[in-house]
C-alpha cells in the first residue's frame, strides 16, 4: 500500500498480525470486506498465504519500533492491536518481557493513535479478572459467578505470584485507554477473550516452538508423542473455550460498527462451553481416538501434577472464567455458535494435518 492510497477509514493497521487470532482476522476481512490491511509483525509463517494479496501490506517490524509504525497508524482509520506475550509458563519465568510487550512496549502505540486520531481496537484478555476466586464459591446462584465488563473486580494475587503479571500489564493497559478516551478523546473499544481456539494456535514444542503452550497445544503435543496429559492441581479449574470464527465474527463486527461500539469493553466468548480442564482431557483423548484410529491400540494417559511442578514458583491460577455477554449481544447482534466438541474436533483435525508427518518423522 502505497502511503497515500485510498481513504483512511478504508484501512487498517493490525500490530501483532502474525499470531493466531491475527491470522484469522486477516482471513476473514480480505474475505468478507474491502478494507485494505497494513500487518505489522516480526513473523509471518501463519499469513504466508496472504503476502501476495494486492489488499495486504505486510511490514516486517518490531512493535516498539515506533519510526516504523508510527506512519501506518497515522495513515489508518482504524488500528488493531494484537501484539502480546500470552502463554503462561512465561508469566513467571519472563515477567520482565511480559511486562514490557503487554504494557510499557503497548503504551506509546496507544498515544499515537490519540495523537493521530485512529480509532483504537485493543486485545486485552480475560486474565484481567483474576483469580475469579470469590465468585467460585460451590453452590451460588449461577448469575453470580458470571463476569462482567463494567462490574466485576479485578482480584490478583501478590507481586510474588507473578502469574498475574500478565494480568497486571493488561489491566494497566485498560487504564490508560479509558484515561485517554477521557482526556484525549481517543476513539477505542476493548476486547476481553475467553480463550479463544482454532487451527493455527500455539505451537508444538520441540517442532515449532519451544516451552509450555496453552492447554490446548499442551494436550495436543501429549496426544502426537503418546505421552501423558498433565492436569495442573488435577484440572479442576473451569474455562470457557469460544471458537476462533465465532471470535473472528465479534472483531469484524466490532471493526464495521465504530459508533456503536466506542467507547466500550467487550467480553467475548461462549459460556455454553464451559468444562473443567479434567474433563477436557477425556474429551479430548476421545475425539483424538475417532480422528486417529490406530490411537485406540494404544492407552492414553492423563496424569495429574502440582502447579509448582509444571510451571515453577510464582504461579495461581483463575478458577473460573465465565462471561457474561450479554453486551457484545446487544450492542454487537454477535451470538458464538460453536459447540465445543466441533470446536476441538476443528482443532485437532488441523492439529493432527499440520504435525503428525512430523512427529512421526522425528
Ligand atoms: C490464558 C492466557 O493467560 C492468555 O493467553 C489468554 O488471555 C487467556 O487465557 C485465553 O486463552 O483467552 P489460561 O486459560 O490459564 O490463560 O491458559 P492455559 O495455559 O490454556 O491454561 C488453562 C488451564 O489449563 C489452567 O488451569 C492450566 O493450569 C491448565 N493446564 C495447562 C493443564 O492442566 N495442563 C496443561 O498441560 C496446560
Amino acid at each position: 500500500m502505497s502511503s497515500n492510497s485510498g481513504k483512511r477509514s478504508d484501512s487498517i493497521a493490525i500490530v501483532g498480525c502474525g499470531g493466531f487470532i491475527g491470522s484469522h482476522l486477516i482471513d476473514s476481512l480480505l474475505a468478507a470486506t474491502p478494507y485494505r490491511i497494513v500487518g505489522i509483525d516480526i513473523v509471518s509463517a501463519k499469513i504466508g498465504r496472504h503476502l501476495d494479496n494486492d489488499r495486504f501490506t505486510f511490514v516486517n517490524a518490531d512493535m516498539h519500533d515506533t519510526a516504523a509504525v508510527r506512519p501506518w497508524i497515522e495513515q489508518c482509520g482504524t488500528a488493531v492491536f494484537l501484539a502480546a506475550i500470552c502463554t503462561p509458563s512465561l508469566y513467571t519465568t519472563k515477567p520482565l518481557a511480559v511486562i514490557d510487550v503487554n504494557c510499557t512496549g503497548t503504551i506509546p502505540l496507544v498515544s499515537l493513535c490519540a495523537q493521530a486520531g485512529t480509532r483504537l481496537v485493543y486485545f486485552s484478555t480475560s486474565e484481567v479478572y483474576g483469580r475469579t476466586a470469590a465468585s467460585a464459591a460451590e453452590g451460588e446462584d449461577e448469575a453470580a459467578h458470571l463476569l462482567r465488563e463494567e462490574e466485576s473486580p479485578f482480584i490478583l494475587g501478590p507481586v510474588a505470584a507473578q502469574r498475574w503479571s500478565y494480568a497486571c500489564a493488561k489491566q494497566l493497559v485498560e487504564r490508560y485507554i479509558y484515561a485517554c478516551g477521557q482526556e484525549r478523546r481517543l476513539d477505542y473499544t476493548i476486547v476481553r477473550p475467553f480463550n479463544f481456539i482454532g487451527p493455527r494456535m500455539d505451537f508444538v514444542p520441540g517442532i515449532d516452538g519451544e516451552g509450555i503452550p496453552r492447554v490446548l497445544a499442551c494436550f495436543l503435543s501429549a496426544l502426537l508423542k503418546g505421552e501423558p496429559l498433565k492436569l495442573v492441581d488435577g484440572g479442576k479449574n473451569r474455562r470457557c473455550f469460544t471458537y476462533i470464527d465465532d471470535a473472528v465474527e465479534a472483531i469484524v463486527k466490532i471493526i464495521g460498527n465504530p459508533r456503536r461500539s466506542r467507547g466500550h469493553i467487550f467480553n467475548i466468548g461462549n459460556p455454553a462451553n464451559e468444562i473443567t480442564i479434567a474433563d477436557l482431557a477425556l474429551l479430548m483423548t476421545e475425539i483424538w481416538r475417532r480422528i486417529v484410529p490406530e490411537a485406540c491400540e494404544k492407552e492414553i494417559l492423563i496424569e495429574p501434577v502440582p502447579a509448582a511442578g509444571f510451571y515453577g514458583p510464582g504461579y495461581e491460577d483463575s478458577g473460573r472464567r465465565l462471561p457474561d455477554i450479554s453486551k457484545a449481544r446487544t450492542i454487537l447482534g454477535w451470538e458464538p455458535r460453536t459447540g465445543l466438541e466441533t470446536a476441538l474436533t476443528s482443532t485437532i483435525r488441523a492439529f493432527v494435518d499440520r504435525y503428525r508427518p512430523a512427529v512421526r518423522k522425528g
